[in-house]
């Protein structure tokens, strides 16, 4: 038998090129947050020392996706990379059919469009900015089923991620089978935190959806992160590969869409929901072999995917997060346990007690962690949550969040 090999967080890759950064100084970076109203969103790219904002588009390239690159087949119809690229989603997503679009959000577009009508309901482990909007601009209700423990940032349940079977049956016994068109699964929820969910929890809510005749899909964006934490963390599954993990997550669900930073794609085994796709992608993104991408991007996304689930890529990943973490727990900073795949969610509830919500706890701690280190981190509670669409009042999140997102493989340092 192949020994398994222990990898920690130190990196699997020496660097052969830097990109230069702007050092700056407290009174810059307050005249900087000044100007962006407070929001780091709104910051420049080059006043941010290390940006810790999204893991979107922001990730290293390897020698193997930037060789990729230069083979690029740029024709309109047919390019060999959007071959190479099904080939690859075939392989390791398990789905036999595939559409590119230009990113995750397109994908929830069509996907909404397709599957939902106005009065319909979608329940999902809590939500995603983009993926409710798209969800209600197509008429339909989302539904938050994930399990109370995710909405508790001090709650150290492995599996936060996990759907509850009772709040699932009990929407589908209220407004009925035919108004849910599809139950959204993401795994890891990003807005808990990075929050993984079991494969345990995954089998039960199949037979639920399986038992009602209601179709299953899946938010795979970081995917690779969920199977890492059921290999780590769910008994029974410690001496499958992460690769093995992925397949078998991707067996329970009728379809995925994946934001793959930032390109994206739909993959499904409907043949149905695929042709109505293949159609659509066409109006919205472009011809259904390139979807708003150019042939080297679906190149360096094929080769991205075989790199993604090797092991020692992974656990670098995760652990670099977990190191973070650590770190900072020493230092007494108030975050979300147990620690994520992508990000480090710090409570700003905790962090800023005396503000109460409607003053942005969140929103302010992301403005003073970049006037105070040049670091950007983005709000993820009031702001994110946005407004209720019919009502125009705002929703009020249990979490108020601030996540430092870790860029795959980027490695920016900071000295003391
Ligand atoms: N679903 C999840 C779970 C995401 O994290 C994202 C994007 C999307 C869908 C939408 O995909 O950006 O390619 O259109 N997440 C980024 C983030 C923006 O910073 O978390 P997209």
């Amino acid at each position: 038998m192949a020994k398994i090999i222990k990898h920690s967080w130190a990196e699997p890759y020496k660097i052969k090129m830097v990109e230069p950064i702007k050092v700056t100084d407290r009174p810059y970076r307050e005249k900087a947050a000044k100007e962006a109203g407070y929001n780091t969103f709104l910051l420049k790219s080059e006043d941010v020392y290390i940006d810790l904002l999204t893991d979107s588009g922001t990730n290293a390239m390897s020698d193997y996706q930037w060789a990729g690159l230069m083979m690029g087949d740029e024709a309109y119809a047919g390019s060999k990379n959007f071959y190479a690229l099904w080939d690859n989603v075939k392989k390791y997503y398990g789905m036999p059919y595939f559409v590119p679009t230009h990113q995750g959000r397109a994908a929830e577009h069509m996907i909404s469009k397709i599957m939902i009508k106005p009065g319909d309901y979608i329940p999902g482990n809590m939500y995603f900015t983009t993926t409710r909007v798209h969800q209600e601009l197509a008429g339909g209700t989302f539904v938050d089923v994930i399990i109370d423990e995710a909405h508790d940032a001090k709650n150290t349940h492995p599996f936060k991620g996990n759907i509850d079977p009772n709040k699932l049956e009990a929407l589908i016994h209220k407004v009925g089978a035919k108004k849910i068109p599809y139950v959204c699964m993401a795994g890891p929820v990003n807005m808990a935190g990075g929050q993984p969910f079991s494969m345990a929890n995954l089998k039960e809510i199949s037979a639920l959806t399986k038992k009602y005749g209601i179709k299953l899909w899946f938010d795979a964006t970081r995917a690779t992160e969920n199977a890492y934490f059921i290999q780590q963390k769910e008994k029974g599954y410690e001496k499958k590969t992460v690769a093995q993990l992925l397949k078998e997550i991707c067996s329970y669900f009728d379809g995925i869409w994946v934001s793959a930073k930032k390109d994206g794609f739909i993959a499904t085994r409907n043949k149905k929901v695929f042709e109505e796709a293949r159609n659509m992608v066409v109006i919205y993104e472009g011809l259904h072999s390139y979807g708003g991408l150019a042939g080297r991007d679906m190149e360096a996304m094929a080769r991205g995917i075989e790199e993604m689930v090797k092991p020692e890529n992974i656990s670098m990943r995760v652990k670099q997060v977990e190191y973070c973490g650590k770190q900072l727990e020493s230092y007494g900073i108030p975050l979300v346990k147990p620690y994520g795949g992508h990000a480090i969610f710090l409570d700003a509830k905790q962090f800023l007690s005396h503000l109460k919500q409607d003053l942005f706890p969140a929103q302010s701690l992301a403005s003073e962690i970049y006037e105070d280190s040049g670091v950007r981190g983005m709000e993820r509670g009031l702001v994110s949550s946005g407004r209720d669409p019919k009502t125009g009042e705002q929703r009020y999140p249990k979490l108020e969040l601030v996540r430092l997102t870790f860029p795959r493989s980027l490695r920016q340092e900071k000295e003391n």
